[in-house]
C-alpha cells in the first residue's frame, strides 16, 4: 500500500464518521452507530427494495452529486450496486480504473482524492486492502466530500453489513430470539467484524462464530459471539447460517488450514449438514462464493438460500447509505 503518508490513529473512526449533530458524515464502520440510526438505514432502505423482474426503485435526491467508486481490491457486488444505487438516486457515477490511474506511476492515494475532489466528486466509495485507508483518507477531504467505506481490509466493511442485517430482518423479522452461526474463515473477514457489531447492537439472542482453529477469530473481532470448532455444534437449532470463504488473499502462511476435502468435510455447509439447524432456517453468502469448499452448491441454489436476496438488498442499502450521508452535505 502506498498511501504517501503515515496511517494517523485507527481508533477514533466511530467518532469521526459522525458530525457535530450525530449525523452520518461519512460512513466507516458500524462500530458505535446505534440501535435508532441502523434501525433507520434498515427502514430507508427496506422502502427502495423491489423485487428482480420489477422496475428498481430510483428517486433524484441525489442529483447534482457525484459518486466516485475507488476500488484498489477486486469487486463484482460492491462496486456494481454502489454504481448502480448512485445512478437510481440520479447521481453522476465515476467508476475510477486503478489499473490505468495515475497510482500506478506512484501517485499517493490522497493526491488521488485531492484530484477528484478538484473535479467535483462528493462520495468517496473506498475498497483498500490497507487497514485504515478509509478513515485516513476522511480526515483529510474536504467538508463537500463523504468517504463510504466499500471493504478494509480483514477490519469492515460496513454496507455488506447492513444489506446481511436487512435480509435477517426481511426473513425473521428481528434479531431478539435468534441464534446466528457464522461459519469458515471468521478471522479474515471483514463481513463477520461488520455482521457482529451491527448484530450486536441490534441485540440478537446468541451469535456462533466456527471455524478450524487456524481460521478462528480473535474474539475482541467478533463482539458476544461464542467461539466454537465443531460444524454439528454450531449449526444445532440455528436459525440463520453464514457462510464464508477462506480469504487466501490475506493469509500469508497457510499452514493449518486444512485442504480443499478435508476442509468441507469438516466445514463446508451441505443439506445434510443443514439438517441440525431449524427446519426454517435461511443460508447466507456475501459472495464470492466457491461452491464445494465452503458451500455445497445444491444449497446455495436451494430453496433455504437467500444469497441472491442477499445481493438485491445491497443496492436497496448503498441507496439509504448514500442518501442518509448526503443529508448532511448541504449543512457543512
Ligand atoms: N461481498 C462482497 O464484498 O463482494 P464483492 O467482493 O464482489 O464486492
Amino acid at each position: 500500500m502506498n498511501l504517501g503518508d503515515p496511517v494517523e490513529n485507527l481508533e477514533d473512526e466511530a467518532t469521526l464518521q459522525l458530525d457535530s449533530n450525530g449525523e452520518l458524515r461519512h460512513l466507516l464502520t458500524l462500530k458505535g452507530l446505534d440501535k435508532v440510526i441502523l434501525t433507520q438505514l434498515l427502514d430507508e432502505a427496506e422502502h427502495y427494495r423491489t423485487a428482480p423482474g420489477s422496475l428498481p426503485a430510483r428517486a433524484r435526491s441525489l442529483e447534482g452529486r457525484t459518486v466516485g467508486n475507488l476500488f484498489f481490491e477486486p469487486s463484482t457486488r460492491t462496486r456494481a450496486s454502489f454504481d448502480l444505487a448512485g445512478k437510481r438516486l440520479g447521481a453522476d457515477v465515476l467508476n475510477l480504473d486503478v489499473n490505468t490511474s495515475s497510482r500506478k506511476k506512484g501517485e499517493s492515494i490522497l493526491d488521488t482524492i485531492y484530484t477528484l475532489q478538484a473535479m467535483q466528486v462528493d462520495f468517496m466509495i473506498v475498497r483498500d486492502a490497507g487497514a485504515g485507508v478509509p478513515a485516513y483518507i476522511a480526515r483529510h477531504v474536504s467538508d463537500h466530500v463523504s468517504v463510504l467505506n466499500a471493504g478494509e481490509a480483514d477490519v469492515s466493511h460496513p454496507t455488506q453489513g447492513l444489506l446481511d442485517l436487512l435480509t435477517i430482518r426481511l426473513h425473521k423479522g428481528g434479531f431478539e430470539e435468534l441464534t446466528i452461526a457464522i461459519v469458515g474463515d471468521v478471522q479474515h473477514s471483514r463481513v463477520a467484524m461488520s455482521a457482529a457489531q451491527g448484530l450486536q447492537t441490534l441485540g440478537v439472542a446468541e451469535l456462533r462464530s466456527i471455524s478450524p482453529a487456524a481460521l478462528a477469530p480473535d474474539p475482541e473481532n467478533v463482539p458476544g459471539a461464542r467461539i466454537m470448532d465443531d460444524l454439528d455444534d454450531g449449526l444445532r437449532d440455528a436459525e440463520v447460517v453464514m457462510a464464508l470463504r477462506i480469504q487466501r488473499e490475506r493469509i500469508g502462511n497457510l499452514d493449518g488450514i486444512p485442504g480443499i476435502d478435508e476442509y468441507f468435510a469438516n466445514f463446508g455447509i451441505s443439506e445434510k449438514r443443514m439438517q441440525v439447524a431449524k427446519p426454517d432456517a435461511i443460508v447466507m453468502h456475501p459472495g464470492p462464493m466457491n461452491r464445494g469448499i465452503e458451500i455445497e452448491g445444491t444449497l446455495a441454489d436451494g430453496p433455504s438460500s437467500v444469497i441472491t436476496e442477499q445481493v438485491t438488498n445491497g443496492v436497496a442499502v448503498r441507496m439509504a447509505v448514500l442518501n442518509r450521508v448526503a443529508k448532511t452535505m448541504g449543512t457543512r
